[in-house]
Parts: structure tokens; C-alpha cells; sequence
């Protein structure tokens, strides 16, 4: 039978979507027991069976046993699943009209639900089940064997986050990567093919050499990072895209001061492939296992608790007293129960990490009246697209089982652009989300700016506050909040809670309990060494921290052997020695590193690693190539100049003089002390130990 014959025999959609259900419900039923919970004859089933298989939904395994009609098994292969999802939203819909024409019979009046058109997207309110691309857990344990063997990809951790909430119904109406239709309706108008408000490109984005390997119709395995496969795909689409244009169209400018627009250009591939998911397992998370909801798991819980109005907020930052007193507001003001929904996906790079931010949400909880508010934890990853963003936020959320959402002033933005501006307006978040909320089925809550009244003892909205002049208004800014951790300086109460202080304190101690690197470059000779082994002992005998020296020579000794000195090589190196300094700075530490470092970008690569962690203190030992020939202690030099010694750094090989480092210093007309001295002054300065 042709591709044609197999479609045209196929039964009719209702039909199939019900064989398609009870295969996935019961894969390993008899065929007499599948006829019998379809209400059909076993030779209807047969043929609608062999109609499903042809085309390519349905796997027919012979038993071989003695009994013709237990012989054979049915199950759902990857694409019928997907076509079973698929099917999902239009059975629905037919379902309704039915009943529409069944209410206007029986009654001679509509059944006030929402016009045809439109039902499948509405017919959902917030505490229905919402559709999920997972196939049953015994269909699961089948097409995890089957997907074994498929092509894999392995997801990227942002990947993951898509595709968990693509999976459990949180990006619904998606049901898989964008196609390419969908992807450029999106991009243009933030419209899917068929008109459906949709304003995030949720894409599956491979490198040119994966994208090789694969042809349209192909079905492969999406793996996590540990190998698990979590979900096939059908591919139906595959295409390079313009990334320009996606950065001006989506994130407002092809600019990557922008992180989304960076991670389009530096770290998303070039191909994009779309196409329908089967979902098999969730992706695994093994911390706040109890704080992680689906969206039909809070559905649920509303359900149940009898919560019909919901507001939501949305963060990716620590929560202090005056969000807690803006979020209890909004709540009043709409009638509804809150639910503080922050992000621990991905957020903005530089973020105070989920793990302290979750202990901080959880000690704000007991501060809201009982049963009024709960916390669930989103696995979103977030692009920091502003107005674009709070539409797809509302949406996600509204999938969640919200009614309502808190969009702030400069909801989900990304900072300055490159020329020191704002990306955004302050309320075009606002402003695009109000054009839409009809539409999207959720309604928005404008977030108040919320200040201290000192003689009042109450946070009140800025813009309520009508006698100014008598009354002291007070406010901490995030930067002055980051200023007062870093040097450990108060932090008063009518600011935040005492136990949201104290977790952000233990994780980010003042700096002088703070791990750093100190990273000497210069010549050859320059005295880095030396110099740098003058410090460690300075430092060690302070004491409190504990401190590793990594000095270029015993370095290539031990964790660069195979190394010489090509740019290649020397990068190398280098970004080594910045890893292992960028872990002791993690953990405490204090890390000097003594190399040439040639290579300025590799310089700043290294700086980036480290400043995720602590501080980073370059310090250029300055001394003249004529001075460190001069005195040529180990004889390189005139080897060097001998051309014995290839590609020597200053002679035959270039250097890049620091710019900016935050310390210069001379040791032609200084002694080795002085210059220790200096460093410990320097870091004195930072702040980064304690003053001597
Ligand atoms: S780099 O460029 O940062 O990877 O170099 P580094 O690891 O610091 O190693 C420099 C030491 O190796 C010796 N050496 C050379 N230096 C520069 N160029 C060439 N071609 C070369 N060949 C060997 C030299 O002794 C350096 O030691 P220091 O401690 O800097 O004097």
C-alpha cells in the first residue's frame, strides 16, 4: 500500500484520535481487549490498525502464539504520538460544538461558551487540565527503547528549560519547536501560522555539522546531559536563519550588549530544526524537588484549595519588604490569592543564584497572612526581552492557572544597550501586555513602586504619597544593596527581613571573606615570580584564607607539560591556569597566578571566568624588555636572540601591554618588597582584605 492508500484508508479523525488514546493508554492490551474498549469489531480494528501503521503511527509486533486473535501488539510510535497530541486540541473542540448543538436543542439558547473559532484556544479555563505532550507511562517505556536507536541531540541547558515547559503545557499551544512558518510569523508579528498570539521564538537551534546529519521527516532522540532521552522529535522543518533579523525584530537591536542577543550570535547554533514533541520523561532536578510544579500540578491545587482568581509574580530577584508589601497589595486589589512564581531556570548572567534566592523565598512565605499565598518554582529560561517578554510570561503563567500578573516598570529587561541606553521604555512591557491581555485570557496588575514612609512605618505606592514635603520617603536601590553586602556594611530592617539579610550574607560574604585572583603578567624575567612569591607569604602570614600560587614555569611542569609556546598553546594555558584559579576563588581562596599572559583577550577571557566568582586583580609587571635581557637569569634570552629559542615572548613573539590592569608596577628602581607591598595596598583599596 502507498503513502496516499494509507492516509485515505485511515478512519475517520475522531476515530483515530480514540485508537491513537487507547494505544497509548494500553500498549500492550490484546486486540480483543483494544476492539472491546473501543466499542469496535476486531475486524474494524484490524483494519484500522493497519491503516495507522502504513502510515507510520502505529508498530505491529507478532507475538507468535498459538491463538490468532491475542497474536499480534499495537503500540504508538514517536509520530503517532505526536499526531495523538495533535489531534488532542481539534477532538476537543468538536466536543464542544456537540454540546453547543445539543444546549440549543434541548434548551433553545446557547451554552454562552466561547464562538467555535476561538475554542480550542479558550476552552480551557484556568483550572481544567491543560494538555501535555507526554505519551502514558507504559507507552514511555516502549519508544524509550525504539528512541535508542535514533539520531540523539544533545540538549543545551537552555534547551531544557524549553523543552520541559513545551512538554508538561506550560508554552502551550506549542506542541513541539517552532516550524519555520511559525518561527517567521513569530519573528514579523508575534503570531504563530495560524494567528495565535505567540511572541518568543522557542526554537531547536544544532550546529551546521549535527543539522548534516539529519533530513526532514527524520525522527530523532532529544538527550539530556547526562545521555537520558527525554523526548523524540519529528523534524518538519530545517533552515538557517537570520539572526540579525531575530535580534531586531524580537530583542529590539542587533546588539550584544544585549544576553539574549549574545547567546543568539556566541552560542545558539546555526541551524534551527523544528517539529512536533513526544514527550517521555521530565527532565530530572534534584534540589527543591517539593517546590517544582507543573502547570496542571498548580492547576490542581487551586482546584482543590478553591482558588479562582490568581495573580502571579514573576522574579528573578531576591524578594525584600517591599515586594512582599506590593504583592499583598495586588492581591487585594484583584481579590485573588498570590502565587510568587519566580524563575530558576536560566535568569540574567550576574544573578544571585536560585539556591540562596529559594532559601530567601521561603523565608518570606511566612510572612503572608496563611492561605493566601503559596511558591512554586518555574524552570523558564529567561531571554530578557522586556515587552516581548512579559507577553510570554503572562502567557506561560496563564497556562499555570493564573488569572492575573504583576508586570512591573522595566519588567524581565536587559540593562544598557551599548551606547549606555536602555533597550526599552519603562512601560512598554506595560503598555504591549494591556494591547494584548483580551486576547491572552490573563489580566494584568501594574506593579506600584513601593517606598519606605519613615513616619509612618509603612511602605506606601510612590506615586500616593501626597505630603512629600513633611514626611521622610526612603528607598535602597539593588546597586546600594550590592555596595552594602560587598562591604558588609547595615542593611536596616524596614529594608528586608533579618533572615532574607542572612542568607544573602552567607552567600555572598563581605569581600574581605571573599575567595579572589591576583594575575601578574609580563616578560619573561620581570620578577613575576618573584614578586608573587613575596605576596603569597605576605598573605599567608595574615592568614584567615588559604592561598595557592600558580606560577608559569611550575605550571608547564605540571598541568601543561605538552605545551609549548604557539598562540595556540599559550591560550591554552592560560585559560587552565584561569580555571583552576576561578575554583579557588569559588571556594574562598585566594589564587595568584604568575605567567607571561600574553594574549589580551585571553587576558579578559580569564578575568570573566573569575569575576563570576570574585575579584580579579591584574597586575602588569612593567619591567622593559631591555632590562629583563639585561639581566637574563636563566640565559633564555641570548638563546633567544642565538634564534635557539623560537617564538620568545618580546624577541620573536608579541606581547600585549595591559590597558587597564588594576595595578602597574616598576622593578627596575624598586625592591621586591616595595612591590609585594604595593599589591597589598591595592587589595587593601579593594577591599578585598582588611586593613593592615
Ligand atoms: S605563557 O605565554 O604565559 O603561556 O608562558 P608561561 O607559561 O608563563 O611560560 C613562560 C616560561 O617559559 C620559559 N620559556 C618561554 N617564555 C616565553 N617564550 C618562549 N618561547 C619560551 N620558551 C620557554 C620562560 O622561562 C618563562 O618563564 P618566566 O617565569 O616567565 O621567566
Amino acid at each position: 500500500m502507498n503513502a496516499q492508500n494509507a492516509i485515505a484508508n485511515l478512519p475517520e479523525e475522531d476515530d483515530l484520535f480514540r485508537l491513537l488514546r487507547q494505544l497509548d493508554r494500553a500498549p500492550d492490551a490484546s486486540q480483543r481487549a483494544t476492539a472491546q474498549a473501543l466499542g469496535i469489531s476486531l475486524g474494524r480494528l484490524n483494519t484500522c490498525v493497519r491503516a495507522a501503521a502504513e502510515a507510520g503511527f502505529v508498530k505491529i509486533t507478532d507475538r507468535s502464539g498459538p491463538d490468532r486473535r491475542q497474536r499480534f501488539t499495537y503500540a504508538l510510535t514517536t509520530r503517532g504520538a505526536a499526531e495523538k497530541n495533535r489531534l488532542t486540541d481539534r477532538f476537543l473542540a468538536r466536543k464542544f460544538a456537540e454540546y453547543d448543538a445539543l444546549h440549543a436543542e434541548l434548551t433553545g439558547t446557547t451554552s454562552g461558551l466561547a464562538p467555535l473559532k476561538y475554542r480550542s484556544k479558550l476552552m480551557h479555563n484556568n483550572l481544567a487540565p491543560i494538555s501535555e505532550l507526554y505519551v502514558s507511562y507504559d507507552s514511555a517505556q516502549k519508544l524509550k527503547v525504539e528512541a535508542g536507536e535514533l539520531t540523539s541531540h544533545d540538549l543545551t541547558p537552555r534547551q531544557i528549560c524549553d523543552l520541559e515547559l513545551l512538554m508538561n503545557g506550560g508554552f502551550s499551544p506549542l506542541k513541539g519547536f517552532l516550524s519555520e512558518e511559525d518561527y517567521n510569523g513569530v519573528v514579523e508579528d508575534m503570531r504563530l501560522a495560524d494567528g495565535t498570539l505567540w511572541p518568543m521564538p522557542i526554537t531547536l537551534d544544532v550546529s551546521e555539522k549535527f543539522a548534516e546529519t539529519v533530513e526532514v521527516g527524520q525522527d530523532i532522540a532529544l538527550r539530556d546531559q547526562e545521555g537520558v532521552i527525554l523526548a523524540t522529535m519529528t523534524i518538519t522543518d530545517k533552515w538557517v536563519p537570520n539572526k540579525a533579523h531575530e535580534a531586531r525584530k524580537v530583542f529590539g537591536a542587533d546588539d550584544q550588549a544585549h544576553p539574549a542577543v549574545n547567546y543568539l550570535h556566541n552560542t545558539a547554533g546555526s541551524v534551527y530544526l523544528g517539529g512536533p514533541i513526544t514527550g517521555i520523561q521530565q527532565p530530572v532536578h534534584y534540589d527543591f524537588r517539593g517546590r517544582r510544579d507543573t502547570p496542571n500540578e498548580l492547576r490542581a491545587y487551586f482546584r482543590k484549595l478553591g482558588w479562582r482568581k490568581v495573580v502571579a509574580f514573576q522574579t528573578r530577584n531576591p524578594l525584600h519588604r517591599a515586594h512582599q508589601e506590593l504583592t499583598f497589595r495586588a492581591a487585594k486589589e484583584s481579590q485573588a490569592n498570590l502565587l510568587i512564581h519566580p524563575v530558576v531556570g536560566l535568569t540574567k548572567p550576574g544573578d544571585v543564584d536560585h539556591f540562596t534566592r529559594v532559601r530567601c523565598y521561603e523565608a518570606v512565605l511566612d510572612k503572608y497572612p496563611g492561605s493566601t499565598t503559596t511558591m512554586s518554582l518555574l524552570n523558564l529560561a529567561m531571554r530578557m526581552a522586556g515587552p516581548r517578554e512579559a507577553v510570554w510570561h503572562g502567557l506561560i503563567r496563564k497556562n499555570h492557572g493564573c488569572t492575573h500578573f504583576i508586570v512591573g516598570r522595566d519588567h524581565a529587561g536587559p540593562g544598557k544597550n551599548s551606547d549606555g541606553e536602555e533597550f526599552y521604555g519603562p512601560y512598554d512591557a506595560q503598555d504591549l501586555f494591556r494591547e494584548h491581555q483580551a486576547e491572552m485570557g490573563i489580566e494584568m496588575v501594574d506593579f506600584k513602586h513601593m517606598v519606605y514612609v519613615q513616619e509612618r512605618a509603612q511602605y506606601e505606592p510612590a506615586d500616593e504619597i501626597n505630603d512629600r514635603d513633611t514626611v521622610t520617603v526612603l528607598n535602597i536601590s539593588g546597586t546600594e544593596l550590592r555596595r552594602r553586602l560587598s562591604e558588609g556594611l547595615e542593611i536596616p530592617e524596614w529594608f528586608s527581613f533579618p533572615e532574607v539579610v542572612r542568607e544573602l550574607r552567607r552567600t555572598k560574604p563581605p569581600r574581605s571573606q571573599q575567595g579572589f585572583t591576583v594575575f601578574f603578567t609580563g616578560f619573561s624575567g620581570s620578577g613575576k615570580s618573584t614578586i608573587a612569591n613575596a605576596l603569597m607569604v605576605k598573605l599567608m602570614e595574615m592568614g584567615g584564607r588559604p592561598v595557592t600560587l600558580l606560577d608559569g614555569d611550575i605550571v608547564r611542569k605540571n598541568l601543561s607539560s605538552e605545551l609549548g609556546f604557539s598562540k595556540e598553546h599559550r591560550d591554552l594555558n592560560i585559560r587552565r591556569i584561569g580555571y583552576v584559579a576561578s575554583e579557588i576563588t569559588k571556594n574562598g581562596g585566594i589564587a595568584i597566578c604568575a605567567p607571561i599572559a600574553p594574549y589580551a583577550t585571553t587576558r579578559r577571557a580569564v578575568r570573566e571566568d573569575i569575576e563570576a566568582y570574585g575579584a580579579f586583580v591584574e597586575v602588569h609587571v612593567a619591567t622593559s624588555i631591555e632590562e629583563c635581557e639585561r639581566r637574563d637569569r636563566k640565559g633564555l634570552y641570548k638563546l633567544a636572540r642565538a634564534g635557539k629559542i623560537k617564538e620568545f615572548t618580546g624577541i620573536s613573539d608579541p606581547y600585549d601591554v595591559p590597558q587597564d590592569p588594576e595595578l602597574r608596577v616598576e622593578t627596575e628602581n624598586v625592591d621586591v618588597d616595595n612591590c609585594a607591598h604595593q599589591v597589598i595596598l591595592k587589595l587593601e583599596s579593594m577591599g578585598l582584605i582588611a586593613a593592615v
